[in-house]
């Protein structure tokens, strides 16, 4: 594991470089993408790259996480809403070769298609995740098997407390979600972890350290071979 600590604006375009590279040497590379107010640095270095000129995504895939369930795919607060707004608005992915799950349709066809989906395109290249203050991945809740592929969740009351500031109210807050699985997670051939803030440094020093068990999702990590975990100071301050 390659941690990195430095300021949350390089540590953007740090993060943002490796999704480069990654495209300039395997220009239809599948990427997995995740929401969160984490990424939103790396997501306007990816933009800005496009935009200059530095980078197409003509060629690329992307799978998301995790979505809420219930949300219509139009409501502001979906996450299909924020890739759009964040991301896709603005580089040039092909729009038949994004995929995030549905929130609406969560039959178990469409749970299972897509890790078949992800399987197909050959797998994820390089997943991208943030880290919930309580250790979660994805929407993979304290608790949740290693096993586990795309899937339903109940969303913990403390993930939907956090969560709780991107909607009108912590009622307003979907209760559950479906998310890519721990295992479809690990299934990435690399993953890049970025977490900033102080609130997130136990999760931090847990994950990392702590031992490996569902308790602490993100503490899988510890079992993938390529793993680069990108963090501010307040977030490694616990290291
Ligand atoms: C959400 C998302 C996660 C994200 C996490 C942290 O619940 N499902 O994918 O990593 O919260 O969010 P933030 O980056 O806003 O701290």
């Amino acid at each position: 594991m390659h941690i990195v600590v430095d300021t949350e604006a390089r540590i953007a375009k740090l993060a943002a470089a490796q999704f480069i590279c990654l495209i300039h040497q395997k220009p239809d590379a599948v990427l997995g993408l995740a929401t969160g107010s984490t990424p939103l640095g790396l997501y306007a270095e990816l933009i800005r790259a496009y935009t200059a000129g530095e980078v197409t995504f003509a060629g690329a895939a992307s799978f998301n996480l995790d979505e809420y369930v219930g949300l219509p795919e139009a409501h502001e607060q979906s996450y299909h809403a924020f890739m759009q707004k964040n991301l896709f608005d603005h580089i040039d992915l092909p729009k038949e070769r994004i995929h995030i799950p549905s929130g609406i349709d969560r039959s178990p066809e469409q749970l299972s298609g897509y890790d078949r989906a992800i399987a197909a395109a050959g797998g994820v290249d390089l997943q991208l995740l943030g880290l919930g203050c309580n250790g979660h991945i994805g929407f993979n809740e304290p608790g949740t098997p290693f096993e586990t592929t795309t899937h339903l969740v109940q969303l913990s009351e403390s993930t939907r407390k956090a969560n709780a500031r991107f909607f009108a109210g912590e009622a307003e807050v979907p209760g559950e979600a479906v998310t890519m699985g721990i295992k479809t997670v690990m299934n990435a051939k690399s993953i890049v972890l970025v977490a900033f803030g102080a609130a997130k440094a136990e999760a931090v020093e847990r994950a990392l350290r702590g031992p490996v068990t569902p308790d602490m999702p993100a503490s899988v990590l510890q079992l993938h071979p390529f793993v680069s975990v990108y963090l501010d100071q307040e977030a490694a301050s616990k290291l």
